[in-house]
């Protein structure tokens, strides 16, 4: 984490000080290295290049789709893949062309998919019988045939946490592979539906090889079935999910999973586009906050700081593991102690941090919680009524507010009363 260093004594994100940073917008929040950004997104771009194959990124939007985020990748070239109407609606406003933008999940409703028609979307991965006789009808009655892949699902066991693996039989993703020829030979005879491509994605943070390999093959058969059906199939859209370090994960390199996609797919002559998310933008944010308290309780000490699980749910919901590094270098080094890092919010799920050795913080001493940039800002919500917290750009010695802290007035404003009650005191009086 070359971007993230101290400078006389204060932890930066490359030339700026998060001292300087909370100063400007408080605490807590969000902030990216631009640095980092394009350093992730180059690794991944040059690794594919370098094995050989004709690739595309469309860079997983629900990581992070922050505008600025998503503008600073389009310039580097991504493409998107997008989950929802909003998520289309921001790609196109942050410059990703239609033409770029692969549209994927299990739910897509009529209005949605007849959006990303209009738009004329690069792809839609099609994840059941009912989704794409639904599609079909509303390519037909617009007159336009729609480029499909069917996302199938090979049973296979990406080795990550439950709730993020989708490869799995029981998993509501993707059709079956069992009924491959069936079902692209519905699609092929169906109205308004062009299959060019097949898709797969079997889950996140994954960190071992071995599922991928395990999917790959099992694809590059069902490509090589579909070819010697007649069906021309041109791509192939092997999704995201290729993990990062968050603590001490081993992780296979970039180009070692390129170089199993080489060899998969060799001589198959299809384009082969790929969806990470996580491994594109999550090394570049840190959370950071401030400590409240740091309350001596009988059984354990507890820092509770100003950020909570609202602001990061990972912890919470996925046991997951974000280290921690102090805003003065001068913490890191003298005594630790073990503690739970919490937040305010009235639950005891709310930590970010549990039994961790912690240097001997302070009061109004800040840290900054790393990996932060993927699935952070994006899954934040405003329970306890404490609202969303500003996300931040750096570029150099640059920074930019990307998105500013939501106000008590902004929140409030989004309720209505009941038009038999008297109307509520907004704007509200702040003082
Ligand atoms: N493509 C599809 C179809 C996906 O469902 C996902 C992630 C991706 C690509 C990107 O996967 P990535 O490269 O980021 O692993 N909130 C969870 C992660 C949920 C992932 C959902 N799907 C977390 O914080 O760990």
């Amino acid at each position: 984490m070359t971007h993230f260093t101290y400078k006389d004594g204060k932890l930066c994100v490359e030339q700026v000080a998060i001292a300087t940073l909370a100063k400007a917008v408080g605490t807590p929040f969000y902030v990216y290295s631009d640095a980092i950004l394009e350093q992730q997104y180059r690794q991944f771009a040059n690794a594919l290049a370098e094995a050989g194959l004709d690739a595309q990124i469309f860079y997983a939007l629900k990581a992070n789709s922050n505008l600025s985020v998503l503008a600073t990748l389009a310039t580097l070239g991504a493409g998107a893949d997008i989950v929802s109407e909003g998520e289309l609606r921001r790609a196109l406003a942050a410059g990703i062309p239609a033409e770029k933008i692969i549209f994927s999940g299990v739910g897509k409703s009529r209005h949605e998919l007849a959006l990303a028609l209009k738009k004329g979307v690069y792809q839609i991965n099609v994840e059941s019988r009912e989704e794409l006789h639904r599609l079909s009808a509303i390519a037909a009655s617009m007159g336009i045939q729609a480029p499909i892949a069917i996302r199938v699902n090979p049973d296979v066991d990406a080795k990550t946490h439950a709730k993020i693996t989708t490869g799995k039989k029981e998993n509501k993703f993707g059709i079956d592979i069992a009924y491959l020829t069936e079902i692209y030979s519905k699609a092929q005879a169906l109205p308004g539906i062009q299959p060019v491509a097949l898709a797969v994605h079997i889950g996140s943070q994954i960190t071992d090889l071995a599922p991928f390999q395990q999917t790959f093959t099992k694809v590059a058969t069902a490509i090589r079935t579909l070819h010697k059906m007649g069906i021309a199939i041109s791509q192939v859209d092997l999704g995201g999910g290729l993990g990062i370090a968050y603590k001490d994960e081993k992780l296979p390199t970039i180009a070692a999973y390129a170089g199993e996609i080489a060899k998969a797919f060799a001589g198959l002559d299809v384009k082969i586009c790929l969806e990470p998310g996580r491994l594109i933008v999550g090394e570049a944010g840190l959370l950071v906050s401030r400590v409240e308290y740091v309350k001596q309780g009988d059984y354990k000490r507890f820092i509770i700081v100003d950020a909570a699980m609202n602001d990061l749910i990972r912890p919470t919901l996925y046991g997951g593991y974000h280290q921690v590094m102090m805003g003065d270098e001068a913490k890191n080094t003298g005594p630790t102690y073990p503690a739970d890092i919490v937040g305010p919010v009235c639950e005891s799920g709310d930590y970010l941090a549990i039994a961790r050795s912690v240097a001997m913080v302070e009061e109004d001493d800040l840290m900054a919680f790393t990996m932060a940039g993927a699935y952070g800002a994006v899954m934040a919500s405003t329970y306890n009524s404490r609202c969303l917290i500003p996300e931040i750009l750096v570029k150099g010695q640059h920074y930019a507010i990307i998105r500013p802290r939501q106000t008590l007035a902004e929140q409030l404003a989004l309720d209505k009363m009941a038009p038999w009650q008297a109307p509520a005191k907004i704007p509200l009086a702040l003082t």
